[in-house]
């Protein structure tokens, strides 16, 4: 059976019975780790994430310092125990993708010239997953950073949206994105809307492009708006002693 034949849209309603630019509900919860120098929790419908932010600290060995910068090092993990076929343990080739494309993204919002020779280690680790934790990871570590008191530019925030049964979506769960056509998750500074993420698993035609292009940076900025939430009601509950 081809891929657009299996029924993932049934009259107009998405299987968990989302509209077709409703996000899964999510909760991020700041400060979650008391030995991290910032750290979040974030739960973006099966999705169950942390990141924890530790340093800027010695970076060994020395001939990785730079002189002019910090170097920032994104370690995605995916649990064992957070997929349906247990994953073998440590990294893969799909970690170390997502690993890398993270650092990329959110080195281009965090001041790294402050604090040069040094390294900022971010942990993303996936406890449960269910499609778009490389988006859930992301938004996660920049609240952490945040946390952390790292200086930054803004914040990271992300959303994907695809093509299911030949319909435009925001924000595919796991059988939308494992059956569906395509995935096109997005990362973006939100203040100046500049991408810092772009992948594209699929096909897509150059409008549907478009389509899922805008709905995913709508998200992302839906996203935005809850970081800012989290971290605005952490700082809060400091000052007020809770
Ligand atoms: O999670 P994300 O959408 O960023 O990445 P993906 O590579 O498109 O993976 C989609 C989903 O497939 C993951 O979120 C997991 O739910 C699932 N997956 C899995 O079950 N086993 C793996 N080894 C990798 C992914």
């Amino acid at each position: 059976m081809a891929k657009e034949d299996i029924e993932l849209i049934k009259n107009g309603k998405r299987l968990d019975g989302r509209k077709f630019d409703e996000l899964r509900e999510i909760k991020i919860e700041v400060g979650v780790l008391s030995r991290a120098m910032g750290s979040a929790y974030i739960e973006w419908g099966k999705n169950k994430v942390i990141a924890a932010v530790y340093g800027p600290r010695e970076l060994h060995p020395k001939y990785l310092r730079d002189p002019r910068r910090a170097h920032l090092r994104c370690i995605y993990n995916l649990a064992p125990f957070s997929v349906e076929d247990r994953k073998r343990p440590g990294p893969d080739r799909r970690s170390v993708e997502i690993s890398k494309v993270s650092s990329d993204a959110l080195s281009s919002v965090v001041m790294l010239e402050k604090y040069p020779n040094t390294v900022i280690d971010i942990f993303i680790e996936i406890l449960q997953a269910d499609a778009g934790t490389r988006c859930a990871g992301l938004n996660a570590a920049s609240v952490a950073l945040a946390d952390a008191g790292i200086p930054m530019r803004d914040i990271v925030s992300s959303c994907a949206a695809g093509k299911v049964n030949g319909e435009i979506v925001l924000d595919l769960m796991k059988e939308e994105d494992n059956l569906g056509e395509c995935d096109l998750p997005v990362a973006i500074i939100p203040r100046k809307k500049e991408v810092v993420l772009l992948q594209m698993d699929g096909k897509l035609t150059r409008e549907e492009f478009k389509k899922a292009y805008e709905l995913a940076v709508d998200g992302a900025m839906r996203v935005y708006k809850m970081q800012k939430e989290a971290l605005i009601s952490s700082v809060n509950d400091v000052i007020i002693g809770e």
